[in-house]
């Protein structure tokens, strides 16, 4: 039946700290199914993770193929990390455990770096940073990623991680409006270091900003990390 249409359906799954969540789209802007969400099991080792994962992708078909945004380094398909999951994960060779078992081609990159392919309009010095349980960062350069930026992770402020003074765990234990100053200056730190010409936020804790930000920061609303999945499949641009 998919192959009759003339653009074929992409399946884009989000993996979550919380959630997983997964949307069909025959182009980013066009979704086909509504967005369905089923809990992230805890512990979130692979297996568990990979039958949840199968499991919501079994409920959203027809569709051609399935990219999955991951919270952590994949590299090649395999995973290299994943800060916020439980148990072992570097190794697993996930791209192609879930292909097998839903027989359909899947791509599977960087959950910031997937959100930013549906926010960025692909021109210039672009960069997103995205607020969950984790935070996630990519970078694109006339729309062209750098991969598993992993920013996160890198030192921000007083002997911190930007993760660690940004993330979930450092919003509920200082609230609001603290985590809003904190952002502050990060984005201006992060404009100081990477010159870019357009920053977009997103990520459920986006909804959180109540703070004035530069002109040339974006917030974006979360649904774009589904669409950007599409975009994985498009030719680039000439
Ligand atoms: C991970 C990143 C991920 C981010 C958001 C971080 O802890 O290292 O790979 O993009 O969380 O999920």
């Amino acid at each position: 039946m998919t192959s009759s249409h003339h653009r074929p359906i992409t399946l884009t799954v989000d993996i979550g700290g919380q959630g997983i969540k997964g949307r069909t789209f025959r182009d980013p802007g066009a979704p086909v199914s509504a967005r369905i969400r089923v809990k992230t099991p805890r512990p979130a080792r692979h297996g568990p993770v990979l039958d949840a994962l199968v499991g919501l992708i079994e409920k959203l078909r027809p569709f051609d193929r399935v990219t999955i945004g991951f919270p952590g380094v994949v590299v090649g398909g395999v995973v290299q990390s994943a800060p916020n999951l439980d148990g072992r994960w570097k190794g697993v060779p996930l791209q192609e455990r879930v292909s097998e078992r839903i027989g359909a081609p899947v791509r599977i990159i960087n959950d910031a770096d997937m959100q930013g392919f549906g926010a960025i309009e692909g021109r210039g010095v672009e960069m997103i940073i995205t607020f969950g349980t984790g935070m996630g960062a990519a970078m694109f350069v006339d729309g062209r990623l750098f991969p598993n930026l992993e920013l996160g992770h890198h030192p921000f402020e007083k002997g911190k991680t930007y993760e660690e003074r940004l993330g979930q765990a450092a919003l509920d234990t200082i609230g609001k409006a603290q985590w809003n100053r904190r952002l502050v200056r990060a984005v201006s730190l992060l404009q100081r270091i990477f010159n870019f010409d357009t920053l977009y936020i997103g990520g459920g804790n986006a909804r959180c900003i109540k703070t004035k930000l530069p002109d040339n920061v974006v917030i974006v609303k979360n649904e774009i990390a589904l669409s950007g999945g599409v975009r994985l499949w498009q030719p680039p641009s000439s």
